[in-house]
């Protein structure tokens, strides 16, 4: 299937910009694995006549399933007002506290279990085992902390930045509590890009960490926190207190000093609070929980707004059924909580169904590629959940490693990012030692959980298909035209999803415009139009349907490139390069790599007069690091004498794409400056 290439397609329709759909490689179709019957026998979900209970036309009436899995203190009088397209409210009129079903709920018949483990990276250092009774003594003292000392209320943004240490979901829980809209930014970002979201957000509160582990160092995070509240400053925006929780209780540990009357060292301030408790405040089911800032197709990330009630029960359902959580598995998903996978699938999901949760600090492949086996050998890890980048990454370091350890995984999750099949079938054999069942799940940080994946003991595994869409996502896949293409049909095209669903994200902060005009604008088939029917929801990504019904996702189709499973905006990452004085025209294109899925190449022309140089080349690299973070960081920067061009001065990225990826450019001839495309090639080599 999918013999027709997206490449050749794309310059057909004469499409200029080149995007992750268009290199995506073309894998074979492969053959089924079915679920193990050990697995079967123990599952949540494994009677197939129950999806028949999520067909299009039982529609919203099968998500309320969904939202009884949550204890309310008020039920909700209506479960979708669909009436102001595509602005949907979910479980409308409902009361609920995310924070009360995530712990307090638990007390009565777990209150001795762990519920979170904290693994720390030096590997002497012993693990932490949070007891949900201890997770609610200390987010209750920390809430007290959050609306007694900083005099935060309901309806608040704060912004976190904060590693991967049991503080982290503690914040995100008490301010859960509160009904304050709390704002992790990943750690690995700059203190630049930790102050575009403070404003964005308006936080006037800050939450950070002195120190952690990574990659066997103890890095000095605090000193963020004064790039990005300087930062913010400038942008007119002041953040009033920064609050640090100390990486070792007692003792800070990072050399940056403290700011007299706005710095607040969290540990000691806390014994104010010792003993502390504070009533879950009743949220609308509607109010806003979180939100997470993405890359998008403009230079700014802009915040996803997910609410209370719908979020929490999707989160929850898809914990249940497709991660397969019973209370007394031990369940690790190896993502980064800055990330929407790990608020969804660390924290929120999985502690509302009791779970114990790991949350680990480093890197998987420090001090070697054993690590996480020793880990899940310790904490006898029953479910795993990771990323492809990771999986090949252990697999080129340790292809052997897994079976020095005895561990045993029931369900393993792969998410992020296309799996090649032959990574695939080295996830089930070596790690998950032929016993354990894979769901490639896709969805993104809008979606607030899962969209397509196999439901695990009801459905075949396929490799490198993240199959259909979950019970109650009902995906099409349009073409350019709007029109459907079929199962089976072996074309690519863009998917989308036909009915609202209650994860969803509500809108983007302070953004309604984009909100409708990104997601909703391309298939809508009547803008007036009151019936959700005509409103499907644009993903952004290409996709396959193969006859069986599972969808192959090729890749996005847009200005976002997909880096070792974290998305980052082209036009960000362009954006910092045209900050360095030198350079006039910059321009990024995704490069195939062997563990990251795609890195970013870095053009960019230098202003009339100038000459290329390692100095120049130095000062772009060091932008792109201090505007977005190292992640950004392009695999190289390429300084060239012109851009190729079409007759109207558009840049031809794809173009680029093709010399940076070692692929036929194709023709070039109608190019404006088709000359420079051999000495472009000539200076990437
Ligand atoms: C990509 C991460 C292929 C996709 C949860 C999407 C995937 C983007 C898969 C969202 C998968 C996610 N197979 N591609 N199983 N899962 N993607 O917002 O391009 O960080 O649009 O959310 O990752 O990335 P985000």
């Amino acid at each position: 299937m999918a013999d027709k290439n997206p490449r050749r397609q794309a310059r057909e329709s004469g499409s200029e910009d080149v995007s992750e759909a268009q290199i995506a490689v073309h894998w074979q179709e492969e053959g089924y694995y079915s679920p193990p019957k050990s697995f079967i026998a123990q599952a949540n979900l494994s009677d197939a006549r129950k999806l028949k209970r999520f067909s299009l036309d039982k529609f919203p009436g099968y998500f309320t399933e969904f939202a009884e899995l949550l204890d309310w203190y008020k039920k909700w009088n209506k479960i979708l007002d669909a009436s102001r397209p595509p602005f949907w409210r979910w479980f409308v009129g409902g009361k609920i506290n995310a924070c009360y079903n995530c712990v307090d709920r638990h007390l009565a018949r777990h209150k001795n279990k762990t519920a979170i483990h904290f693994v720390p990276e030096p590997e002497d250092e012993a693990i932490q085992h949070l007891t949900y009774q201890e997770l609610f003594v200390r987010v209750n003292e920390f809430a007290a902390l959050l609306r007694d000392s900083c005099g935060l209320k309901a309806g608040d943004r704060v912004t976190l930045h904060m590693p991967m240490v049991a503080e982290l979901p503690i914040t995100m829980l008490a301010c859960a509590r509160l009904g304050v809209i709390h704002s992790q930014v990943f750690s690995g970002f700059s203190g630049k890009a930790c102050a575009d979201r403070a404003t964005d957000s308006e936080s006037r509160v800050m939450i950070t960490m002195d120190a952690y582990y990574r990659g066997g160092k103890l890095l000095d995070h605090k000193e963020k926190a004064d790039v990005a509240v300087a930062e913010a400053a400038k942008d007119g925006h002041k953040v009033d207190k920064v609050l640090i929780w100390q990486r070792y209780p007692g003792k800070y540990s990072s050399p940056t000093p403290l700011a007299e009357g706005r710095d607040i060292i969290v540990n000691d301030l806390l014994k104010k609070y010792r003993g502390q408790r504070v009533e879950p405040v009743q949220m609308l089911a509607e109010a806003p929980l979180f939100l997470m800032y993405t890359s998008g197709t403009t230079g700014k990330p802009k915040g996803c707004q997910h609410s209370i009630g719908g979020y929490l029960a999707y989160v929850t359902w898809t914990s249940k059924y497709i991660q397969d959580i019973h209370p007394e598995d031990v369940y690790w998903c190896m993502a980064d909580i800055g990330w929407i996978t790990g608020h969804s699938y660390i924290v929120y999901g999985p502690l509302a169904l009791a779970a114990s949760s790991v949350v680990f600090e480093g890197v998987p492949t420090h001090p070697d590629a054993g690590r996480p086996w020793r880990i899940a050998e310790q904490l006898d890890v029953n479910i795993f959940h990771t990323s492809p980048t990771a999986i090949r990454a252990l697999r080129r370091d340790g292809p052997d490693e897994p079976a020095k350890y005895h561990y045993r995984f029931k369900h393993m999750t792969t998410v992020g990012e296309p799996i090649e099949p032959p990574v695939w079938k080295w996830y089930h054999k070596v790690v998950g030692k032929g016993e354990a069942v894979i769901v490639d799940t896709w969805w993104q940080t809008e979606n607030g959980g899962f969209l397509c994946s196999t439901v695990p003991a009801i459905h075949k595994m396929k490799p490198g298909s993240a199959g259909p869409g979950i019970p109650g996502i009902h995906p099409v896949i349009y073409d350019d035209e709007g029109k459907e293409l079929p199962a089976g049909s072996g074309k690519a095209g863009n998917i989308c999803i036909r009915n609202p669903w209650p994860g969803g994200f509500q809108t983007i902060w302070k953004d309604p415009t984009r909100f409708v005009r990104q997601y909703y604008s391309r298939y809508c088939k009547n803008p007036k139009s009151k019936n959700w029917r005509d409103w499907p929801y644009m993903a952004g990504d290409g996709a396959v349907q193969a006859k069986d019904g599972y969808y192959r996702i090729l890749g996005r189709i847009d200005d976002v490139i997909n880096v070792a499973g974290h998305r980052l905006g082209t036009k960000e990452i362009e954006s910092a390069a045209l900050l360095v004085g030198e350079v006039v025209e910059a321009a990024v294109v995704p490069v195939a790599d062997q563990i990251k899925g795609k890195v970013p190449d870095l053009y960019v022309a230098l202003k009339p007069g100038l000459n290329a140089s390692k100095t120049i080349a130095d000062k772009v690299m060091a932008s792109v690091v201090s505007e977005i973070g190292a992640i950004a960081r392009p695999r190289q920067v390429i300084i060239v004498p012109d851009m190729p061009k079409t007759r109207s001065g558009k840049i031809m990225r794809r173009v680029l794409a093709a010399i940076s990826n070692r692929q036929d450019p194709g023709d070039v001839s109608t190019l404006a400056n088709p000359e420079v495309v051999d000495k472009i090639r000539e200076i990437a080599k």
